[in-house]
């Protein structure tokens, strides 16, 4: 007698217990969206600040590398010898030019050169940046 008590009693609290876990109100729902990570509730498209300053701070941060310079640009050319552009990575079509010095590699970069374009389409890019650029090019073309 008390053991069946004690099982009725037992299950009627783990259905109460389920009851109150499972189940949110609109207003737990609320708090349970409020305090869901920044990363999921930024979604692209709608406000969000967090997202904003990050995109001003990368477009904001100096001279691009040579890497995102060479990924945007010249590779269209250089990957592929379009145009009849030395291949990166090729040694024997970068020696000839490697010999002419890198300022001249760079000079010839910035202001074109045959059916190179001056400084390979990017408009925007500093000596600098085309200098850095012709670096990793030559680099990679040992
Ligand atoms: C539209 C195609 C094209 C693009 C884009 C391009 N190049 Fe070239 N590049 C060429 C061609 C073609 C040559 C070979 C020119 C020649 O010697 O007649 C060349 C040659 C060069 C040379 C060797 C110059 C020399 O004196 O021998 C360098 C250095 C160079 N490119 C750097 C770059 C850089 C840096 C970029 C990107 C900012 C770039 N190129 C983008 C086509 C391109």
């Amino acid at each position: 007698m008390v053991k069946t008590t004690l099982r009725v009693l037992l299950s009627v609290a783990a259905l109460f217990i389920a009851g109150t876990v499972w189940s949110l109100t609109p207003a737990e729902q609320k708090i349970a969206d409020r305090i869901k990570p920044v990363g999921q509730v930024c979604v692209e498209g709608e406000e969000c600040e967090g997202a904003q300053a990050v995109a001003t701070a990368a477009v904001s941060s100096g001279p691009r590398s040579a890497e995102d310079v060479y990924g945007s640009k010249c590779f269209a050319c250089h990957d592929t010898g379009a145009a009849g552009a030395p291949k990166v990575g090729d040694a024997a079509a970068w020696a000839p030019r490697v010999d002419q010095g890198l300022e001249t590699l760079v000079s010839h970069a910035i202001n074109g050169i045959g059916g190179m374009p001056p400084r390979g389409t990017c408009s925007d890019c500093s000596d600098e940046e085309i200098q850095a650029t012709v670096e990793l090019m030559v680099e990679r073309s040992q």
